[in-house]
């Protein structure tokens, strides 16, 4: 006789655990064992619980290679759905061999569970291992397909709705009951002060502040009260939400006439802008993307957006200041360049409409497209192209929760037809159109951050935070990339026999590049240095990045004037002519602020059954090595969050959205 131990862990989310029977058969080279339950005294399978067994066997059964589980109705009760998260068998011969599982199993289902090292698709020399492989990826790939809403957009996963979605990518119970109540309270909230839905226009500035009684953060405070002035104006290009548009600028484009003259009275005395651009000390926004896009129609009239410029000088006390605005690419008469010595409405009007279009670039190319619908690609191109005992998936599965789920609802409520964005100055069409523009240019080289910065110039100027604190987290997520993927990729040789990797970059490439070569994201992969720099990429964008982007949206936007979605009247095409008036008129109206903010409120806040970055609940690898790296990793993330913090502890204005502790792992908001 030959008896294996099993130790047999339930998650330890809400409802995991069942009543019902539960079977496992042991798979071996040398034979498979009787299909036996796991029945001990008392309760077996309670929430967060391991339990062991033995199963006994006539003698050894070789190599252990599957583990088989099955459950059956506990008498007539109805569907009570179990969450296996691993089984650790204790063979006769004393191996200790971990078969992760971290998935629902219902009535009636045989899953299958692979166990032991990580393996890539030449390494399995075993039939049954063999076969098993090829099976789970049909079952994947039927149940996770593209689907392509728009030719020229990113392709997306087939789930319409959350109810289609296997369990596993699913929110937690939790986490979904926490987003229903986030939601909920705000919309009362709001109802209560008889706020939503309300067409009136402010009347004064500062009745906005009077939107949330209770929710303020010392950041929106702080928005609240130097939202016009210039050098904070300047710190958002830099720190704020959208640290992705301004660039190094040696020399005026042609098209924006900016004269010495002009902005001589800016500038350090004696010095020039030939000068200071010359010293590196001139910035560029450029928002000539924004050219001749769609507009919503609103009250039968079109609202306008501006594809302006805006040219920034790092001045003397490293502050950003911007010093000349034009509304449109085209100068001319109609329009003019806007200087920080004109009227305080005139300018301000100014900077708010280069802010109006900065923040729908924002939210639909750098956020939702860069961040959300990337992730996506990189999702279903995973869980279709890896089988669970393939190292990469064990690497990147952790990276995807949730990610499936947010997207569906992030199509539904945010971004789709009826999506409260649609409610911005471009609406739905104008917005998916910059998407389309957006992708068309987007490279692979933008999302790898050191590239990114090196191409914008912006390698040394001053407190830049978030390139400071990025580069640091993409070294360290690099560092921990390389000596995982190099440990399974020891020469370029196996990169080249992976065929289940080379599907999953064609995929990406395909689905997520749409094809294009000009992106230069690759197709295939030659060498281990490839593969190590794209799954650098992918962590970083979809963590670090994404908290860039998506953790400060309430802190800088619920002060709806310091960055509106929606801007209702035209903007100013002569100087002089504007007051505060104007401006209140300008702004969206009482309930259009207020939704907005109410969004910006739900997605900035921190649920929680958040997983920070490099956190892994889920025991994937089997092997020690790569456990080694992950507490590496985590060392190195807890150094940077000491430095982080130290830092802040000096500044004005904290920048802590790449806080290592306040970044998640994957996107679920
Ligand atoms: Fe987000």
């Amino acid at each position: 006789m030959a008896g294996y131990k099993l130790e047999v862990t339930t998650g330890d989310m809400t409802n995991a655990g069942t009543f019902d029977h539960i079977y496992v058969t042991l798979i071996g080279t040398g034979g498979r064992s009787e299909r036996t339950e796991l029945d001990n005294f008392g309760v077996d399978f309670n929430t967060g619980m391991t339990s062991i067994y033995t199963v006994k066997t006539c003698s050894s059964l070789g190599k252990l290679l599957l583990v088989n589980v099955e459950k059956d109705p506990y008498f007539c009760l109805p569907e009570n759905q179990w969450y296996c998260s691993k089984i650790v068998v204790t063979t006769p011969e004393g191996d200790v061999i971990l078969f992760p599982c971290y998935r629902w199993i219902s009535r009636g289902e045989l899953v299958e569970l692979r166990g032991g090292r990580a393996m890539k698709v030449f390494e399995d020399d075993h039939p049954l291992l063999i076969d098993h492989r090829k099976k789970e990826l049909t079952i994947k790939k039927t149940l996770y397909q593209w689907e392509i809403t728009d030719e020229r957009l990113l392709h997306n996963s087939n789930f319409k709705n959350i109810s289609e979605l296997p369990a596993e990518d699913c929110f937690s119970l939790s986490k979904t009951i926490e987003l229903g109540y986030q939601k909920q309270i705000t919309d009362a909230e709001l109802m209560f002060k008889g706020l939503t839905g309300s067409t009136e226009q402010w009347e004064s500035i500062e009745d906005i502040k009077k939107i949330f009684w209770f929710k303020t953060t010392k950041m929106s405070e702080y928005v609240t009260e130097h939202w016009k002035e210039d050098d904070f104006y300047g710190y958002q290009f830099l720190n704020g939400i959208n640290p992705n548009v301004i660039k190094k600028c040696s020399e005026l484009p042609p098209n924006f006439p900016v004269t010495e003259e002009m902005v001589k009275p800016f500038l350090d005395k004696g010095s020039s802008l030939q000068k200071e651009m010359e010293n590196g000390n001139i910035f560029l926004c450029d928002l000539k993307r924004m050219d001749g896009l769609p507009t919503r129609v609103c009250d039968g009239e079109p609202l306008h957006i501006t594809a302006g410029l805006c040219l920034f000088y790092m001045n003397p006390e490293n502050k950003l200041m911007p010093i000349a605005i034009q509304l449109n690419q085209q100068p001319s008469e109609q329009n003019p360049i806007f200087l920080p010595s004109d009227t305080e409405t005139d300018w301000l009007l100014a900077k708010m409409f280069i802010k109006n279009a900065d923040s729908m670039l924002h939210q639909s190319v750098y956020h939702l497209m860069n961040t959300h619908y990337l992730a996506e690609v990189f999702t279903v191109a995973t869980l279709r192209s890896f089988p669970v005992v393939h190292p990469l998936y064990k690497l990147l599965i952790p990276h995807f929760r949730y990610t499936l789920q947010i997207n569906i609802m992030a199509r539904d409520s945010i971004f789709g037809p009826d999506g409260i964005l649609s409610t911005s100055s471009l609406g739905y069409e104008g917005l998916t159109e910059l998407m389309r523009r957006a992708l068309s240019e987007t490279t692979y080289s933008s999302l790898c951050l050191p590239e990114n910065i090196t191409a914008r110039g912006l390698m040394s100027i001053p407190n830049f935070y978030y390139r400071d604190d990025g580069l640091k987290l993409w070294n360290i997520i690099n560092r921990f990339v390389k000596a995982t993927v190099g440990y399974y990729y020891p020469s370029d040789k196996e990169v080249r026999k992976d065929t289940e990797l080379q599907e999953w970059i064609s995929e990406i490439f395909t689905h997520g590049f749409l094809g294009n070569k000009a992106s230069g994201c690759p197709a295939g992969f030659y060498t281990v240095e490839e593969v190590i720099k794209f799954i650098t990429m992918v962590i970083f964008t979809v963590s670090a990045q994404h908290a860039a982007v998506n953790s400060g949206q309430f802190d800088y936007q619920s002060w709806v004037p310091n960055g509106s979605l929606l801007l209702c009247k035209p903007p100013p095409n002569t100087k002089g002519q504007s007051s505060m008036k104007t401006i209140l008129e300008t702004l969206p109206n009482v309930g259009h602020t207020v939704n907005i903010a109410a969004m910006l409120w739900v997605l900035s806040e921190m649920y929680t059954d958040v997983v920070p970055l490099g956190t892994y609940p889920e025991e994937q690898f089997n092997e020690p090595v790569p456990k080694q790296m992950i507490n590496r990793f985590q060392a190195e993330l807890s150094h940077l969050k000491g430095v982080i913090i130290t830092r802040n502890s000096q500044l004005e204005v904290p920048y802590k959205y790449l806080n290592p502790t306040q970044i998640e792992n994957s996107i679920t908001i």
